[in-house]
Parts: structure tokens; C-alpha cells; sequence
């Protein structure tokens, strides 16, 4: 019961990289920072408890083993994502896999699917791409990863999600007008976009979606710029 309306305060990085502090864990969320060119900070600048990640992907592992072996932060990722990083000198690392929930000291982590690819930065095999719900406290954040539209998102958003971060920068994922039915489908408070202002090809005008997101749900669209916090 106690501090179960703790701050949870929710930084994002640029592209999908989200900082989360929460009862005084940090968190990150593919961490991607050196070679992003929206990244809010650098590497060096961070000292993370716990790094997640969605995808193999480089735009989304990016920097995890230099952070992970700097600060020893925890890595959760899926078990063939896990053993890369094992190979890369990381050790404190926990394999899950799509469904899969596991308690951790910091909070509930479940693993979702996602319908991508997640080939490592050097082109080994990562296993399946995923989403993260995380339960921190009686918070529940949703990170979609890189998705397509898929309609059992319907199922996540019955965990009853807060805060659902979703790309909307089209071509590697889904674009606004999917990231609006998924909204439909989810049905959080939050909507929170990314994957969209990094590159020319997946540029997208997030104020145009979040006037779709008040037009077509009952979510509040959080357009955050890199650094910008959102608090909960
Ligand atoms: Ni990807
Ligand atoms: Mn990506």
C-alpha cells in the first residue's frame, strides 16, 4: 500500500528511447544515443539501474552494452537478444520472451508480441521483436517497440494501460492513421509518439496526429521533444 502513488517521471530521449525514474530506479528504454541524431544526452551522461529492450535493431540497442558494462544496470531483453549481449561482455542481463511476465525488484515486466523484425547490430540472429508493459507501482506503461497495427493490442489495453508509447513514423512501422486505431484498440489514458523525427523517412507531423488521437479517442495525446518530461 505504501507509495503506491509514487512520481513516475518519464524523459524521452528522441527516437524511442525513453528514461523512466520511478521510486529512485531509473529505467531506460532502447537506448539509442550515439549516432541518433534527435538524441537528448549522451551515453556518458546517463547512469541507468535497468535498460529494456524492445528489438534487436541498432536504432534501438544502441548504446545498452556500453552502458550496461560502465554502469552494471540490469538488461532485460528476450533470451537470443540476452546471449548477444552475453557474448558482448554483458552479464547482468535477464532473458524473457513474448508472453512472459516476471517480477522484478523495480516493478512488473511482461513482454508482448510485436510484428517487426530484431536482427542484432552485426546481423545476428535476436529472436523475436517485442513490446514491454511495465507495472511500476499502480502505473502501467506500455512501449509497442517497432509494430505494425495489430488488432490483439485490443488484449494488451485490457491490462489497463496509462501511458502507451506507440511509433507513428510509417515505413519500418506503423504510421499515424494505424497509431490512431491502435489507440482505439489499447485505450490508454496517454498516447505518447516516437519513431518519427529522426530520419527524413520517417518524419511525421505529431501534432497532426495527437488532433486525431482528441478527434477519434478518449486518450490524451503527450507530444514530448527530446529531453522534454512528462509526469505521472
Ligand atoms: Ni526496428
Ligand atoms: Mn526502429
Amino acid at each position: 500500500m505504501a507509495n503506491q502513488t509514487a512520481t513516475l517521471e518519464m524523459t524521452f530521449l528522441g527516437h524511442s528511447a525513453f528514461q523512466i525514474r520511478h521510486r529512485g530506479q531509473t529505467l531506460l528504454i532502447d537506448p539509442f544515443l550515439t549516432g541518433n541524431p534527435v538524441a537528448a544526452v549522451r551515453e556518458e551522461e546517463l547512469n541507468p539501474d535497468v535498460i529494456l529492450l524492445t528489438h534487436g535493431h541498432a536504432d534501438h540497442v544502441g548504446d545498452t552494452v556500453a552502458l550496461a558494462k560502465r554502469t552494471g544496470a540490469l538488461v532485460v531483453a528476450n533470451f537470443e537478444i540476452v546471449n548477444w549481449l552475453s557474448e558482448q561482455g554483458v552479464k547482468n542481463a535477464h532473458p524473457m520472451h513474448l508472453g512472459g511476465q516476471h517480477a522484478f525488484e523495480f516493478g512488473v515486466v511482461k513482454l508482448t508480441i510485436a510484428h517487426h523484425g530484431s536482427s542484432l547490430p552485426d546481423g545476428s540472429y535476436g529472436g523475436n521483436p517485442a513490446g514491454i508493459v511495465l507495472t511500476l507501482g499502480d502505473h502501467k506503461v506500455y512501449h509497442a517497440g517497432d509494430t505494425a497495427l495489430f488488432s490483439d493490442m485490443a488484449l494488451i489495453g485490457e491490462m489497463g494501460i496509462d501511458v502507451a508509447i506507440l511509433p507513428i513514423g510509417d515505413n519500418f512501422t506503423m504510421g499515424p492513421d494505424d497509431a490512431v486505431r491502435a489507440v482505439q484498440f489499447l485505450q490508454p489514458k496517454y498516447v505518447i509518439p516516437c519513431h518519427y523525427q529522426t530520419w527524413d523517412l520517417i518524419h511525421q507531423d505529431a501534432n497532426a496526429f495527437a488532433e486525431t488521437v482528441r478527434e477519434q479517442t478518449e486518450a490524451e495525446p503527450v507530444v514530448l521533444e527530446p529531453g522534454e518530461n512528462f509526469v505521472l
